[in-house]
């Protein structure tokens, strides 16, 4: 199991990184922003005792001078873990203060993260209570609805889906009309959207369509803890993201990923509101301080919360 102290400070590197994106908030600069936050989730991971490396960040060595693939973070000392991260997920909502921009971050024991590259990846999930591998990135969207339809006792049209929407998901989004199932679309963040299947507050039982590759292993790491269902596939269109998947150590370009497979043995997942959200509130400016909103799990721990703090600036 990951120490349960550092729990405490893992937390505290998503609050800052949030509260350094929200200092942008409505500024329309989404690159300053990230950088807000990338400077703020860095200087506090660097901050504590482990031996982490980043397997999912910024970016390649070459094309992020912070918070890249492989980068050391930590003091050096204590326990070896691997760290995604995303300091600002949802770029464009914090930009333009729009709901659900957080800062999100997984960590895990050395060798236990999919180190996924920055491309796109196919994504389904589910929610918690169905039968183990009930759906399948190969069957049709029909199938898909149905099998899950039937699993809840229900009809497809009572059914709602999570896509981003993307001329890309031209073809999903008429095979779920189609079926008359309710569609959420979403305008980023799919690492909320994935996760909206595991809440219980919210009413959406499927999320479906590609993404960030980095953005599928984080949202894994939560439905890791919270029992839902996904499958994923990499999707690698030319040579230099074939080659960007051989660096990580990925030799089979079509696997589909199930949860285990992205995520292995115990995990922590951390996620802050930068702005007001569907699943988080958004960081409260309280003059010498300010309020976090934090959604915190620990597998091993078996804890899932909600929680706020205020934190000096
Ligand atoms: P950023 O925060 O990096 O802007 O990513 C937002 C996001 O919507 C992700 O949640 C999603 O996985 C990805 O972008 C989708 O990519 P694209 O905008 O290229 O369709």
């Amino acid at each position: 199991m990951i120490d349960p102290k550092l729990l405490n400070k893992f937390i505290k590197v998503c609050e800052r990184a949030a509260f350094g994106a929200s200092k942008f908030k409505g500024k329309n600069d989404k690159v300053a922003a990230d950088k807000a936050a990338v400077d703020e989730m860095r200087s506090e991971l660097n901050k504590i005792d482990i031996r982490g490396k980043v397997v999912i960040g910024e970016g390649e060595m070459d094309e992020a001078p912070m918070l890249y693939i492989g980068e050391k973070v930590g003091t050096g000392k204590g326990e070896n873990l691997e760290i995604a991260v995303d300091p600002l997920e949802g770029t464009n909502f914090a930009a333009k203060n729009l709901p659900n921009a957080i800062s999100v971050m997984a960590v895990a024991k050395k060798g236990c993260l999919l180190s996924a590259p920055d491309t796109y990846m196919e994504k389904i999930a589910i929610g918690a209570g169905y039968p183990n591998n009930i759906i399948d990135l190969d069957n049709t969207v029909e199938k898909n609805i149905k099998l899950i339809a039937e699993a809840k006792g229900t009809k497809p049209e009572n059914l709602t889906a999570c896509v981003l929407k993307r001329s890309r998901h031209d073809k999903i989004i008429s095979s779920l009309m189609d079926l008359k199932v309710k569609i959420k679309f979403i305008d980023d963040g799919d690492v909320t959207g994935v996760i909206s299947t595991v809440d219980i507050n919210s009413p959406i039982d499927i999320y479906l369509g590609i993404g960030g590759g980095p953005e599928g292993v984080l949202a894994a790491a939560a439905l890791h803890c919270l029992g839902g269902q996904m499958q994923t596939r990499l999707v690698l269109n030319t040579d230099d993201e074939v080659n960007r998947a051989k660096t990580l150590g990925i030799t089979d370009f079509k696997k589909k990923y199930t949860i285990s497979e992205m995520i292995k043995g115990d995990v922590i997942f951390c996620a802050t509101g930068v702005t007001n959200g569907d699943i988080l509130n958004g960081i409260i400016d309280k003059g010498d301080s300010f309020e976090a909103n934090s959604f915190v799990l620990h597998k091993n721990q078996k804890i899932s919360k909600k929680i706020k703090n205020i934190l000096k600036k």
